[in-house]
């Protein structure tokens, strides 16, 4: 099963204007809008869809405070779409939708969808270092960063779901050809389906039932630089950094988390490892030391500024 990973998520939120006017900062371009909300989305069509929560064509909420409703993962081609459709029809409903959308519900109870990719092809370069020894080098008088360069997310790269029981939602999405990448002990794995060879586009963390949700969503960015541009901008606008900037260890990808207004956090990520079946999944205890090689902190002056005193 050719499963790429998330096209789009869908969301029921309290403030539509404040969460479209946030993930607009954050980089997304508003597609069609309406009072009721819309579609934003990054360079290659992958996006977040932004509803009221009363909105009655949104999926059903969950009984916790959670506001994702539905997680739509573009696949390959109709094989998958066939398959996917058999082997969820063994125990549960699967509807597909007049768009195109395969839809089911899964064993934690996440609305899912599952369609024919909407991704467009990319052809942009990734940033590129100057290293002494290094073939590949930054072209004579290019610059590696400036006040304008542009640092929009380019594709959804992954979303993270808080479960109550991390053993049976992964067992879940084995079912679809995800297989595990690495894992947290007790906590649960990262997940990367068979159409990708990012580390992760699904990641579980146990928890108790009541918070169970969404925890980040991410977009790839072109690289650790574009990473810090974007999130200094998004800081720079008045929003709440998270966590970060820093470089993850399982998944080697750089990292800046944010709060947000709808109520789960919202990541920037770059250079994400890629894996295939050759790679054997790590273990490690949870916790911070194992979750960064390193962070930074925004800092807004680093020098003692203003005019001379007066006298
Ligand atoms: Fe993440």
């Amino acid at each position: 099963m050719k499963i790429i990973g998330p096209d789009y998520l869908v969301f029921g939120v309290d403030n539509v204007d404040a969460c479209v006017q946030y993930l607009t900062d954050y980089g997304l371009k508003p597609g069609k809008l309406d009072e009721a909300g819309g579609y934003l989305e990054a360079l290659d069509g992958t996006g977040i869809e932004i509803r009221h929560r009363d909105d009655p064509r949104l999926p059903k909420a969950m009984e916790t405070a959670n506001t994702l409703r539905e997680t739509v993962y573009g696949v390959a081609d109709e094989a998958t779409l066939q398959a996917i459709e058999a082997e969820l029809s063994k125990d549960r409903t699967v509807v597909r939708g007049e768009d195109g959308v395969l839809r089911a519900v899964d064993d934690m109870g996440f609305a899912l969808g599952f369609r024919i990719t909407l991704r467009r092809p990319l052809a942009m370069p990734g940033e590129i270092n100057n290293a002494p020894g290094a073939e590949l080098s930054r072209a004579i008088n290019s610059l590696g960063a400036s006040d304008d360069m542009p640092a929009l997310p380019r594709s959804l790269s992954h979303v993270v779901y808080f479960v109550p029981d991390h053993a049976k939602a992964e067992a879940f999405y084995t079912r679809l050809g995800f297989v595990c990448t690495d894992r947290f002990v007790d906590t649960g794995p990262f997940l990367r389906p068979a159409g990708t060879q990012d580390h992760h586009t699904l990641f579980l963390i146990q928890t108790p039932p009541f918070m169970k949700g969404i925890e980040h969503f991410t977009f790839h960015m072109g690289g650790p630089t574009e990473v810090m541009i974007a999130g200094t901008r998004f800081v720079e606008k008045g929003y709440e950094s998270f966590w970060g900037p820093g470089r993850h260890q399982l998944g080697s990808n750089w990292f800046w988390y944010f709060n947000s207004p709808m109520g789960c956090h919202v990541e920037y990520d770059a250079d994400m490892d890629l894996h295939d079946e050759r790679w054997t999944a790590r273990v490690a205890p949870p916790g911070a030391d194992n979750s960064q090689y390193f962070l930074f902190h925004y800092q807004e002056k680093w020098a003692p500024g203003g005019p001379p005193p007066k006298h």
